[in-house]
């Protein structure tokens, strides 16, 4: 089942940065890769804290409390101490507008 839920501006999130949202109770972390939003949940695998406190380094977000590093757009696991991925979502920008699909 989709729910589109509006989460954000999309000048709220410019290339380059992460933003982290509220998408109905479901925290999400954005992040402007080249122009293109992606949505991770925002906490890390590693441990529950927000990948939104980390960074975008290139296509991945790099977890700001020991250092494990994610695919922005697929939640891909690319370097230890995370084991596993996180949950992505689908996104759109609509008007202006970003939407986040968290099912
Ligand atoms: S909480 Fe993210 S690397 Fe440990």
């Amino acid at each position: 089942m989709s729910n589109w839920t509006r989460v954000a501006a999309a000048d709220d999130c410019p290339a380059g940065q992460l933003l982290g949202v509220d998408a109905e109770g479901v925290p999400v972390v954005l992040a402007n890769v080249d122009g293109t939003i992606c949505a991770l949940r925002d906490e890390c695998s590693h441990e529950e804290y927000a990948l939104s406190d980390g960074d975008l380094e290139g296509d991945e977000v790099v977890c700001v409390y020991h250092g494990a590093r994610f695919e922005a757009c697929s939640g891909a696991n690319k370097a230890l101490p995370a084991v596993r991925p996180v949950k992505s979502y689908p996104v759109e920008v609509r008007d202006g507008d970003v939407y986040v699909d968290v099912g």
